[in-house]
């Protein structure tokens, strides 16, 4: 039954390809932080596939129920109860995590909701854990697609401070906070995933 659960089409449309990623970097056992974690889809693939992580959805305080019905029908013993996390407070007190996953996320964010993400992330990263992020990027000012420059525009209509990021910012800021650029995977849809790691 998934009938009445918040429900997104394209967390089901790229599930199975950012797992497959996933897969590979988060390797060993250990816990996941998962920012942004919305509906729950991906939240229940990945603890359902991966099964030697613990996954630990977080949310904004206004939307990390949001994922507690499907977590609930999906009874998987390696998720644990969502977090309230606003990126943007400065001291995320968490349990302590061993890597960290992001979907769909920094286009909705501020820029200093980003830089803070970024911020956050690598503070509670130990040397060589990883940060996986998915979504669109622009390269060097420029889209990488038609459907994504409508997309940005779509965006900055209902929230000006939302907006597809560039690949340049981000490289600043994450070298910045001692994490380093991995992989660039490109993925369907016009849409990549990035992987840093604490140094
Ligand atoms: C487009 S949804 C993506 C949800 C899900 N990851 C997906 O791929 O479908 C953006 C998510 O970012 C979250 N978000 C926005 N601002 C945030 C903040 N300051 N701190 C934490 N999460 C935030 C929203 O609550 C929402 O769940």
């Amino acid at each position: 039954m998934t009938e009445g659960k918040p429900f997104s089409q394209a967390c089901e449309n790229n599930k199975q390809v950012i797992l497959e990623k996933l897969a590979a970097v988060f390797s060993s056992p250990g816990t996941i932080l998962e920012i942004g974690t919305g509906t729950g889809q991906h939240a229940v693939h990945f603890a359902g596939n991966l099964r030697h992580v613990t996954w630990q959805p977080s949310d904004h305080p206004s939307n990390y129920q949001l994922c507690e019905p499907r977590l609930a029908e999906a009874r998987l013993p390696n998720i644990s109860k969502p977090l309230a996390l606003d990126v943007s407070i400065s001291d995320w007190q968490l349990p302590p995590v061993n890597g960290a996953f992001s979907a769909n996320t920094a286009h909705i964010m501020s820029w200093q909701e980003v830089k803070a993400m970024f911020r956050g992330v690598a503070a509670n990263l130990q040397q060589g854990e990883a940060f996986c992020l998915y979504g669109p990027f622009n390269y060097g000012g420029t889209f990488t697609s038609a459907s994504n420059q409508q997309f940005d525009a779509s965006l900055r209509r209902q929230k000006p401070t939302m907006g597809i990021r560039d690949m340049d910012d981000l490289e600043q800021i994450s070298s910045e906070n001692g994490l380093i650029l991995e992989s660039d995977f490109e993925m369907p849809a016009n849409n990549r995933l990035l992987v840093w790691r604490k140094h």
